[in-house]
């Protein structure tokens, strides 16, 4: 399973290079306004630090809108990937940049058949969004369950990213639902490895050996 890191903070995002786990990053317009930098220098500065995929989220709305800026980003360095909304315009700028060889991020996916309909295009991942789900009072996961089970009937390549994840427990439920990919905020990623028992132990023996040896 990769992992992204969902987040346009530089300084996350190489403590999470750091680790030597993380596999690529997203980003979206709410993430870099947070960061109150230029949208493509910022991205052009991600580049440098990770090699695997960086989305850039276009802002048009439409078809020839998101082909121009998608082209242009593109440009910055050849792990980015082109992040389109999954409507109409995006679906058609989704074939478009996929017969050019641009590989993109199908995001703002809440239903299956955005899913189908995107891997139909040619698109390289698909963003089903858990967390904003989940506040609407239903449940995230059976959405990526229900990608999952379409794409491996049809044998389809389209990358399942799970998005919008919240707190660890999505991201387990992601893994025994076999997301592909999970794009996570770093304050999530930083409990991976929490539990409070690894810690006893390691007081306990440090404690006993201590005892024995001083
Ligand atoms: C995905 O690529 C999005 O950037 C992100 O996961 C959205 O998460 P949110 O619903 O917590 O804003």
């Amino acid at each position: 399973m990769e992992l992204y890191i969902d987040t346009a903070n530089l300084d996350e995002i190489k403590q999470a290079h750091d680790l030597g786990v993380l596999d690529g990053v997203t980003t979206n317009p709410s993430l870099i306004a947070k960061e109150g930098i230029d949208y493509g220098k910022r991205l052009a500065e991600i580049c440098q630090v990770v090699d695997g995929p960086v989305s850039a989220e276009v802002i048009a709305l439409d078809t020839a809108g998101m082909l121009a800026e998608g082209r242009e980003r593109a440009k910055i360095a050849e792990n980015i990937v082109i992040k389109l909304p999954s409507t109409v315009d995006g679906l058609r700028a989704c074939k478009a940049l996929a017969d050019e060889g641009i590989r993109t991020n199908m995001t703002l996916c809440f239903q299956p058949l955005q899913a189908l309909m995107v891997a139909k295009a040619g698109a390289f991942l698909v963003s089903p969004f858990i967390g904003r789900i989940d506040d609407i009072g239903l449940d995230g996961m059976d959405l990526i369950a229900q990608i999952r089970q379409i794409y491996d009937n049809y044998g389809l390549p389209t990358k399942v990213l799970a998005a919008s994840i919240r707190h660890p427990k999505h991201m387990l439920d992601c893994a025994m639902v076999g997301a592909d990919v999970a794009t996570v905020p770093f304050n999530v990623i930083q409990q991976f490895m929490n539990h409070p028992l690894t810690d006893i132990g390691i007081d306990k023996f440090l404690a006993d050996y201590k005892k024995a040896f001083g």
